[in-house]
């Protein structure tokens, strides 16, 4: 006999525009997953996204949704000032919570959300879609598997162009800029790869005067065993790439952040031909990150196991971006 399929019942904090646009349709496609209530400021909002979206209970406030005892896990992608707060106030209504990155403006906000988690028995991670999608997992197993040689410098790039004063990007004290926005990514992914934490950092930044944001980062990540170089923009041309220099061959994610659901994601592999005439391709099939994450996290609250970031993960990318905002602001390492 078929086993029942048992699916985590979800709950959305806010009508914000990656939901509405992106993760609820994924999370609707998922086997472990139900998309059962949203919530909005307004109750306007909500019934209009519940109603375009097919999602059956709409609430005009978060504390509403929080009241509701069907709910089992809170998806938070309130603006990044918002997360740690409303991630602590779904704790303490007993929800598991999966926030969108940047989960936390300050490290030390971390270990009292540990804490918290451990004594309640709850499931908490950061939305880093990036660390579940099969095209990352396998330029890691390529890399431990020695494919490229000794792995000693990754490059990395991530831009786009917003300079809407109202978007949550550009206004500093809801935590703006491109570090807190996309640098995270870089940081995060490069951690993963190499699978230690840097021992010096160094950023130079340029910023936004009206915004008083960073408009552009680049970074350079000393870890023990090679190097990470990167810049990440919110005003310029989008472009977006990883590249993993080995000593034999190097790796290059072609769409490393925002893997379109449309088409497969694919590595290049570069065996060192100057005309690059000998490239390969590895094609991975296609499928959609936020239904994967959600599927993953989900299953981690229904087997009682890990989250795919946990929050001791998220506490350590978070003292590197603060590492790096400090070095930018003395420009010394
Ligand atoms: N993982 C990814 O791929 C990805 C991609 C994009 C964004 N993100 C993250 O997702 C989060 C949301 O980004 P977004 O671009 O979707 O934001 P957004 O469209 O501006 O949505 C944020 C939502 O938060 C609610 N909110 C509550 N208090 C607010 C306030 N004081 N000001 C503005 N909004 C407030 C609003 O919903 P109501 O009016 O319904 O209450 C608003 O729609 C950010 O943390 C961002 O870093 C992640």
């Amino acid at each position: 006999m078929k086993k029942p399929v048992i699916k985590v019942k979800w709950g959305i904090l806010s009508t914000a525009k990656i939901g509405t646009s992106q993760v609820i349709p994924a999370m609707q496609q998922g086997e472990l997953t139900e998309v059962c209530a949203i919530a909005s400021r307004s109750i306007d909002e909500a019934k209009v996204w519940a109603g375009k979206l097919n999602i059956p209970k709409a609430y005009g406030s978060y504390e509403e949704l929080l009241l509701d005892e069907e709910i089992e896990a809170i998806y938070n992608p309130l603006p990044n000032h918002l997360h740690v707060e409303w991630t602590i106030k779904s704790m303490q209504y007993g929800k598991h919570v999966l926030c969108e990155k940047p989960f936390a403006l300050r490290s030390s906000d971390i270990p009292s959300v540990i804490s918290l988690k451990k004594k309640k028995g709850l499931k908490i991670g950061e939305a880093f879609m990036v660390k579940t999608h099969p095209q990352w997992l396998k330029v890691k197993q390529l890399i431990e598997e020695g494919f490229i040689g000794k792995l000693e410098l990754i490059h990395g790039f991530f831009s786009y162009f917003n300079n809407d004063p109202k978007n949550i990007r550009n206004i500093a004290t809801y935590g703006g800029g491109a570090l807190w926005d996309i640098g995270c990514y870089l940081v995060m992914t490069s951690r993963f790869i190499f699978g230690e934490e840097p021992v010096n950092v160094k950023a130079s930044m340029t910023y936004d005067a009206t915004f008083n944001i960073d408009k552009i980062v680049s970074a350079i990540l000393e870890f023990p065993s090679g190097k990470a170089v990167f810049s990440a923009s919110t005003q310029l041309v989008p472009y977006q790439r990883m590249q993993f220099f080995g000593t034999e061959k190097m790796l290059e994610i072609s769409i490393p952040f925002n893997a379109p659901v449309e088409q497969p994601a694919e590595i290049i592999i570069l065996k060192g031909d100057k005309f690059e005439k000998t490239n390969q391709v590895i094609t991975i099939p296609v499928c959609n990150q936020y239904t994967i994450q959600f599927d993953a996290f989900s299953k981690a609250i229904i087997e009682d196991g890990e989250e795919p970031v946990t929050l001791e993960e998220t506490y350590l990318n978070t003292k590197v971006i603060e590492a790096l905002f400090r070095s930018a602001g003395v420009q010394k390492p």
